[in-house]
């Protein structure tokens, strides 16, 4: 797979099998993920895999797509507001490789926002020294969906003087 397909081919998925996925291999496409620029070197990540009682009280009712395996990706907050700006822009493309070399790897994920609502961060322990990027299934899908269109990048670009 190029790079190319793997970026074109990932999908926010929507159910996923009862297969199970080797964790040894999710925690080596963390550590690859890791290579993630990162400003002043701070890796503000952190991975809370959530146990099946967190995962019972968060209650999300497609219940993660049934997935098998569901982590929280959460971003250090940092002293002030820049520096959690920055640490949040480092997470997310910490996140991105992630879901990117899972997808390289037939692993597929399902992204929940949930983890934003105060309930749910006090239900996964989650400190005010962190945000919570989102709360993620993982797993083989039942099936790859469509991809979503794109707006043509012109009607992005400007260009300034
Ligand atoms: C910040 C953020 C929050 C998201 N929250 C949710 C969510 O709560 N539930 C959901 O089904 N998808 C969520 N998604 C996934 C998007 O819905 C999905 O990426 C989008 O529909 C495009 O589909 P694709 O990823 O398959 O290309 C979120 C994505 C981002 C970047």
């Amino acid at each position: 797979m190029t790079l190319t397909e793997i970026i074109t081919q990932r999908r926010n998925v929507k159910e996923f099998k009862a297969d199970p996925v080797d964790f040894e291999q999710i925690k080596a496409m963390l550590q690859t993920a890791t290579m993630a620029p990162n400003h002043k070197m701070t890796e503000p990540w952190e991975i809370l895999v959530i146990g099946e009682e967190t995962r019972q009280k968060l209650n999300h009712k497609p219940n993660f797509g049934n997935a098998p395996l569901v982590l929280a990706f959460l971003s250090l907050r940092g002293q002030n507001a820049i520096e959690r700006e920055e640490n949040l822009m480092t997470s997310s493309c910490f996140v991105q490789n992630f879901l990117l070399l899972a997808h390289e790897q037939g692993i597929a994920t399902r992204w929940a926002s949930l983890g934003m609502q105060p309930a749910n961060r006090e239900i996964m322990g989650v400190s005010d020294d962190y945000d919570v990027i989102g709360v993620f299934g993982i797993g083989y899908p039942v099936e790859w969906p469509e991809a979503k269109p794109r707006t043509a990048i012109e009607e992005k670009i400007r260009f300034s003087s």
